[in-house]
């Protein structure tokens, strides 16, 4: 399976991944990681519609990104929800495989886990 790499800073996300039931994913705690080959990312979005500045060095660095799964609040920032998603999508010319609200919905998790499981035979 494609890894999965994650930033989190007040708990969604890792929810998210640990609701996946993914083993071995990386956490993004200072963006200096490195990771050899494919992966998908996952991340909230954090000052009016910005990606996270950790998140950024990541991608920076780490070409194999493949696809982006973000976390944001439709509640508090409707108009840029899930905008890290949003921008890293367009930086990197990768598929949103989710754009969840909080920790999402269980259906949405569901869903997320096929589309995981479809990532694998994306190209290279
Ligand atoms: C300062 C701040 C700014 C935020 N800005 C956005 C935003 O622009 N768009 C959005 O969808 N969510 C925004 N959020 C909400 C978080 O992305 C959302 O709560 C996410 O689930 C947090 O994930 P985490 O618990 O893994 O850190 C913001 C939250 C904070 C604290």
């Amino acid at each position: 399976m494609t890894k999965i790499v994650y930033a989190s800073r007040s708990g969604h996300v890792e929810k998210i991944v640990n609701q996946l039931g993914v083993a071995d994913a990386l956490k993004i705690e200072t963006g200096e990681e490195t990771l050899d080959g494919d992966y998908v990312i996952f991340t909230y979005s954090t000052g009016r519609g910005k990606t996270p500045k950790v998140v950024e060095q990541f991608l920076a660095h780490n070409p194999g990104v493949k696809a982006v799964v973000g976390s944001g609040s439709m509640a508090k920032h409707a108009e840029t929800f899930n905008f890290a998603a949003e921008n890293i999508a367009k930086a990197y010319k990768v598929p949103i495989l989710a754009k969840l609200d909080g920790v999402g919905t269980s259906q949405e998790i569901e869903d997320l886990a096929k589309s995981l499981a479809n990532c694998n035979h994306l190209g290279n």
